[in-house]
């Protein structure tokens, strides 16, 4: 056994990192027609062996914990943001408990409850933000701009606010003193927070007082509802008060407000980043526009030509809006590489990435492997025409049984590796939402806050691009769009 092959470069520490850092996706695949599907690159001192493809995504994620942990990857850049005793801040089966807890807060009955809030929010946002002026004088002639990036976070923060968070979240979200605080928290969940986790800078400071002033206000509210009594809410902070693990210990105050505040965290960059690309993409596509407005029309306008209320049982029966959400999420999934620690060493079995037994690498502990779904969703020898974004691949049964073939290199032949399915485990080429026991628990409430903005806003205006389409921006925590990043609107005629 030996170890993987190091991917050459010339400054020592540095390594790697700026073509990683510019453009993870170009180094991972030029690396693999070099090296094959599992490699090690150096990232400032750190060694990150890469395992690329769905073979590559089933070590990473379906690794045993003895193995990888995602908490001695995670910790430094999440503990200060998120604040101690959660998540990557406890033991694993704590976390799993917690993780336990925060599904039950999505239950169908809460989803259900959610779907009219969403839409107000956006109808409301219509209705008063500067932009969407031409929209309120009723000016169905004119083209107008509106900023994507900012339009898409202010609407997840709003929807997620007044559902998931709550009403009193809801009610300070445009005051300057909650504004600020997330500002500051978000301030500290950047990528350097991953690689240097504490550094004497301002930014590092604003982060931590704000971490605590937010843990204050979630508990202030906790504190005001016990207090009160009032009417069950069908919110998250309804939905942890009173859980216990396992042992019988009562999720604490503080357990509550962190979990609170890693739920906005995960939610908020991760959903908004997603519908700016649907946004982007469905402007640069209008005749996919019209499909979605004319799916709108059939199952939800009234003979009067007045709007039937979108529920959570129909959204999830439209196979344009979700077939327009997915495949966005193939090729612009925010998340481009997810990373482990290695706790002991793997060895990687010789037909696992290369049929010849010389190629049996061992994966040492104190490296960190690092799996890139985003990879395999543009992967040529998977997908036809990856590159091009076709909501209609997804046509057979919501790409629920989509077949594709998988092939992978061995340091730069193609090997045949027979058909797969496209399913939700560690071994799927489409794994948006990852996979294995990290994999995300907020895709149902993703898809409704998503699906319920876009229906809202085709309902009301038309989009076009007049700018060509962004590159990704992979500088940023999810990837984003770069600038320029306009959409022109036009209200529909009535
Ligand atoms: C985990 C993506 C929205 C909460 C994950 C992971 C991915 C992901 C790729 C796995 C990370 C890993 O294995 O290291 C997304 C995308 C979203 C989204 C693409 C939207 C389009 C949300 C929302 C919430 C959320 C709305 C909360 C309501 C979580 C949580 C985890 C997670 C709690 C578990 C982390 C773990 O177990 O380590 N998400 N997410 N996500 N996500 Fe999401």
């Amino acid at each position: 056994p030996k170890l993987p092959p190091e991917v050459f470069h010339l400054v020592p520490f540095f390594g790697s990192a700026a073509s990683f850092g510019n453009d993870p996706l170009a180094f991972f695949d030029s690396c693999r027609r070099k090296y094959g599907d599992c490699f090690t690159f150096v990232l400032l001192g750190r060694k990150m062996t890469v395992c690329v493809g769905p073979k590559g995504s089933n070590l990473v994620l379906g690794g045993k914990l003895s193995e990888v942990s995602a908490e001695e990857a995670y910790t430094h850049l999440t503990t200060p943001v998120f604040g101690q005793g959660v998540v990557f801040d406890c033991p694993n089966h704590r976390f799993m408990e917690q993780k336990r807890f925060i599904k039950f807060g999505l239950s169908q009955e809460n989803l259900q409850a959610y779907v009219g809030m969403i839409s107000e929010e956006v109808a409301n946002f219509l209705n008063y933000d500067a932009q969407f002026t031409a929209f309120r004088e009723k000016d169905a002639t004119s083209w107008s701009p509106f900023h994507v990036l900012r339009t898409t976070s202010e609407m997840t923060i709003l929807t997620a606010s007044r559902t998931l968070q709550g009403k009193e979240v809801r009610s300070h979200i445009d005051s300057q003193t909650f504004s600020r605080r997330y500002a500051d928290l978000d301030g500290g969940f950047k990528p350097i927070n991953v690689m240097f986790p504490d550094l004497p800078l301002p930014s590092y400071r604003r982060r931590d007082r704000a971490q605590k002033a937010m843990s204050d206000f979630y508990v202030g509210i906790l504190r005001n509802r016990q207090a009160e009594k009032g009417e069950q809410e069908h919110d998250m902070i309804a939905s942890l008060m009173g859980q216990a693990y396992k042992d019988g210990t009562p999720l604490s105050e503080r357990d509550i407000a962190h979990m609170l505040i890693a739920l906005l965290m995960a939610g908020q960059h991760t959903s908004s980043a997603t519908s700016s690309w649907i946004l982007l993409r469905v402007a640069e596509n209008p005749e996919v526009g019209e499909r979605l407005y004319n799916e709108q029309v059939e199952h939800f306008r009234n003979a009067d030509g007045s709007w039937r209320p979108l529920t959570y049982d129909e959204l999830k029966k439209l196979p344009v809006l979700d077939s327009v959400i997915r495949e966005t999420l193939r090729l612009h999934p925010p998340i481009h590489s997810i990373f482990r620690k290695v706790m002991s060493d793997i060895a990687v079995p010789p037909t696992l990435f290369a049929p010849s037994e010389d190629k049996t690498y061992i994966i040492p502990k104190g490296h960190f492997v690092m799996a890139s779904p985003a990879a395999s969703q543009i992967d040529p020898l998977i997908w036809t025409d990856p590159l091009k974004w076709n909501p209609a691949r997804w046509a057979d049964a919501a790409g629920a049984a989509a077949k594709y073939y998988s092939t992978y290199y061995d340091a730069g032949e193609k090997v045949d590796f027979g058909f797969g399915v496209v399913s939700k485990g560690t071994e799927s080429p489409y794994q948006p939402f990852g996979a294995g026991r990290h994999r995300c628990i907020g895709e149902q409430f993703a898809y409704l806050q998503i699906g319920t903005i876009l229906a809202t806003l085709v309902r009301n205006i038309e989009m076009k691009l007049t700018h060509p389409f962004p590159e990704p921006n992979y500088h940023t925590m999810v990837t984003l769009p770069k600038e320029p990043c306009n959409i022109m609107y036009r209200r529909r005629s009535e």
